[in-house]
């Protein structure tokens, strides 16, 4: 992985993060103005002049034009496909009815598909893409912060299915990814938050110094200083290539990245996967609750795990079963969905717990009793 930032006159050049996959690494860039610029870094990979783009409603309206000026401009054909918003489009019905569109617009073995959005488009299309013709190349375009830090990296694509979340699925990497902070300006504050949550987790895992950072820099970030983000987004960035390098495929240290998502994955499913608690809200409940069942088996300090949830609640997001709207299926309920998540081995819960901040560790050790007492006792507070 390296990690260089330059400056030609007085244009910033964009930060560049490598993923180093031998003959399938790719870069991903970080800065301004990439998306009206996306033609000069998507030009080198293309076969033919043309590329398809897939997006959401929200996007389309906000940023679609700025990216198709820049093909057109570049004398590049572009045709999108624009999906409705939201995580109910991560499903069969949508990725069938997109893999018929494409199939429809000519798309062939060696054309580029182009993700612009957040992550259910980056899921769904980076899926599409790994099934469509055996295989076809992709880009990332995130549009979220979270997609940003997070989903557009590392090649994990997918779709939810009514047993679970990403339950269907393929690693499939992408070609390049264009994270474009501009397009965080439009973004709703709550989904900047939501993604907030995966840039914390980075500092949780293994990175107490960014963690520390991250509490100094927590008002510049929320106030969209452009560069305290696109140095968090560069951090995370850098930390999820160095994982996913190491271990492409999650046979050991990537279930890391996992901090919290047993726990989330469980309350999103128990919410509907709805409005009513989103994909980064449910990350920071379940981190704050990976550090307290820490706490509860002895493993790290009281102390570690308040700081944790100070840090969340400070950058507004929710820490607690309590701060969910609605009522919540009892703890035994709770289990059940947690045990449906694809962390399961001989159906034994694996845990990503913490001994202290940015210390996390991967255990298959947490006991069904405990687990019950612990799930029981979050239901009260
Ligand atoms: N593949 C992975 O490794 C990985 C990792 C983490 C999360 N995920 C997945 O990512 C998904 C969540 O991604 P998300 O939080 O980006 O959700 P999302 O894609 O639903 O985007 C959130 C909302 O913001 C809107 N939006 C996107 N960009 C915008 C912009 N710039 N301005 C205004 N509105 C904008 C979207 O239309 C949507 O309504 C989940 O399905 C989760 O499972 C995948
Ligand atoms: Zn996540």
């Amino acid at each position: 992985m390296t990690r260089t930032a330059s400056k030609t006159g007085s244009q910033t050049m964009p930060e560049k993060v490598t993923v180093d996959l031998g003959d399938r690494a790719y870069e991903i860039f970080v800065g301004q103005g990439l998306i009206e610029n996306a033609a000069m870094y998507v030009a080198p990979l293309l076969k033919r002049a043309r590329v398809t783009i897939v997006t959401d409603e929200n996007v389309a309206q906000l940023h679609l034009d700025a990216l198709q000026k820049s093909f057109t401009d570049n004398n590049i054909t572009s045709t999108p496909f624009i999906l409705p918003p939201g995580e109910k489009t991560k499903n069969f019905e949508q990725l069938q009815h997109l893999l018929g569109a494409l199939l429809d617009a000519g798309v062939e073995r060696g054309d580029l598909i182009i993700a612009l959005g957040g992550g259910v488009i980056g899921d769904l299309t980076g899926f599409a893409a790994s099934v469509l013709r055996r295989g076809v190349d992709f880009a990332q375009i995130p549009t979220t912060l979270l997609a940003q830090v997070d989903s557009s990296v590392g090649g994990k694509t997918g779709i939810n299915v009514p047993q679970g979340k990403n339950l269907i699925g393929a690693f499939h990497q992408p070609r390049l990814v264009l994270a474009d902070t501009d397009a965080l300006t439009t973004l709703p504050p709550r989904q900047f938050r939501a993604g907030y949550a995966e840039v914390v987790k980075y500092g949780l895992i293994n990175d107490p110094s960014f963690f520390d950072w991250l509490e100094a820099n927590l008002d510049n970030t929320m106030n969209g200083d452009v560069a305290t983000i696109t140095k968090a987004i560069v951090t995370s960035c850098d930390a999820k290539a160095h994982v996913v390098a190491a271990d492409e495929r999650e046979g050991g240290v990537r279930a890391l990245l996992n901090l919290g998502h047993t726990f989330g994955h469980a309350l999103e499913a128990a919410t509907g996967f709805s409005d009513r608690l989103i994909h980064g809200e449910g990350v920071a409940i379940g981190m704050t609750m990976a550090f307290e069942l820490s706490v509860h088996l002895g493993l790290c300090s009281g102390q570690d795990a308040v700081r944790a949830r100070r840090h969340l609640t400070k950058a507004g997001l929710p820490t607690r079963l309590s701060d969910i709207p609605g009522n919540l299926p009892d703890a035994r309920a709770l289990i059940d969905l947690m045990a449906q998540d694809k962390k399961v081995v001989d159906g034994t819960l694996t845990f990503i717990l913490a001994r202290g901040i940015g210390d996390a560790f991967i255990t298959r050790d947490v006991t069904p009793s405990d687990l019950l007492a612990f799930m029981t006792d979050q239901e009260t507070t």
